[in-house]
């Protein structure tokens, strides 16, 4: 399952670092390479000797150890491998990552990594109910951070919940799953989704309709097969997916600069339905109806960040795909609109209320490329997703 991958294992200090001997056995029996870095702490559960032994080299301490540092840097140790896991990962080691500590070994690799990560939380049901604990946790899922467990079952403290570490068998398998070579893997794609939200004052604002279910089921999918995958996402009724890297924003002058700091990019699928408009003076504090009268709004036009990109003389997606939301004519609205902004493909629906498609489960809808219109047959909205997914691992070259 796992032969000639590389897994760097950061093995935390809680109980169920007594486990990781045996991880590190079905890990090797799965067929991978594995680098052990042992925390102080996890030193005290389990020992460098037989970690050593079990994964047939050294185990590495300390940031300090000059010797070993002149043979493998921590930056190396980091880079050469397949996927980083932790385990067990502690409410500790959990909270250094999301804030981005570097004053150990463990810290530091997890810091200087740009490989994936995957987390087996093991910890006290109350710790791991804590806020700052799920604080931690969500915001480890917006950096791309896998999770795997943890069980729920009986601990050693004497209490019952969630927090027990997933067996080792489970362990493998989510390492197994994570680095499944799927046609995407290599390849790094932009998704934007959900709405903009462009204030009129500091409570009120301007924005388009957009529970952002399409834009998130194609993030989904994408990474699915494999992609590295930048969510840039307005205020949006849906979780972001699991598994991908998550940028907020509320404006769309904040999502054009979320897009260009995420590029390069093989391809950037833009699913936001950005408001065309923003209030040109958002006044700076509410606007009260005592002054009297009716507020008049100025607007100013907002960038078109699918033009943009797709007219980017240097630099830009090999694939650009856009959205047209229409209402009527939909098929020659949005072959217009292909032209207009330049984008390769372009993904049309009807959203006219009778349609039932905004804020709905399924989609209907056409793609236009440079090749003709295809017509899919009305589907669920993660369908389409997975659809238009293949389709751009084929587009890419990579299906
Ligand atoms: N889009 C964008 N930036 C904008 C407006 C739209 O990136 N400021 C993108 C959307 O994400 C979508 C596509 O452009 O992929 C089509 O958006 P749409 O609002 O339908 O196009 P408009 O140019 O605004 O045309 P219309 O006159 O129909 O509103």
């Amino acid at each position: 399952m796992l032969a000639g991958k590389r897994i760097l294992l950061i093995v935390g200090g809680g109980i169920a670092a007594y486990k990781t001997p045996e991880l590190v056995r079905q890990l090797r029996a799965a067929g991978a390479g594995v680098s052990v870095v042992l925390t102080r702490a996890g030193a005290e559960f389990a020992t460098p000797l037989s970690l050593s032994v079990v994964a047939g080299e050294a185990v590495h301490e300390d940031l300090f150890d000059v010797s070993k540092e002149a043979e493998i840097g921590h930056i190396q140790l980091s880079r050469s491998a397949d996927l980083v896991l932790v385990a067990p990962a502690t409410a500790d080691l959990m909270a250094k990552m999301a804030q981005g500590l570097a004053n150990d070994l463990a810290s530091t690799l997890l810091l200087a990594t740009d490989t994936p990560v995957l987390i087996a939380p093991a910890m006290n049901v109350r710790m791991w109910d804590h806020p700052a604990t799920q604080r931690n946790l969500a915001l480890l899922k917006g950096d791309g951070v896998r999770l795997v467990g943890p069980d729920v079952g009986d601990m050693a403290c004497g209490e019952h919940g969630p927090g027990r570490m997933t067996q080792p068998e489970g362990i493998v398998a989510a390492c197994a799953d994570l680095l499944a070579d799927g046609p995407l893997r290599g390849k790094r794609v932009l998704v934007t989704s959900g709405p903009t939200h462009e204030p009129i004052d500091p409570v009120r604002y301007i924005a388009n309709r957009s529970s952002g279910a399409q834009g998130t089921a194609i993030a989904r999918a994408l990474a699915g097969l494999g992609a590295e995958v930048v969510f840039v996402t307005g205020p949006a009724d849906v979780p972001p997916p699991d598994g991908v890297q998550v940028v907020r924003v509320e404006t769309a002058r904040e999502m054009l600069e979320a897009v260009q700091a995420a590029l390069p990019v093989d391809a950037g699928v833009f699913a936001a339905a950005v408001a065309d408009w923003r209030v040109a003076r958002a006044a700076t504090s509410k606007m009260k109806k005592e002054a009297g009268g009716l507020p008049s709004l100025e607007f100013a036009e907002n960038p078109d960040i699918l033009k943009t990109v797709s007219r980017m003389e240097s630099g830009r997606p090999g694939l650009v795909v856009g959205f047209a939301a229409e209402t009527d004519d939909v098929i020659a609205h949005a072959t217009a609109k292909r032209d207009r902004k330049g984008c390769d493909w372009i993904v049309a629906n009807d959203v006219s209320p009778a349609t039932g498609i905004m804020g709905g489960s399924e989609n209907a809808v056409h793609l236009i490329t440079g090749a003709g219109v295809e017509d899919w047959p009305r589907m669920g909205k993660d369908l389409v997703a997975r659809r238009l997914a293949d389709r751009i691992a084929t587009a890419l070259g990579a299906g």
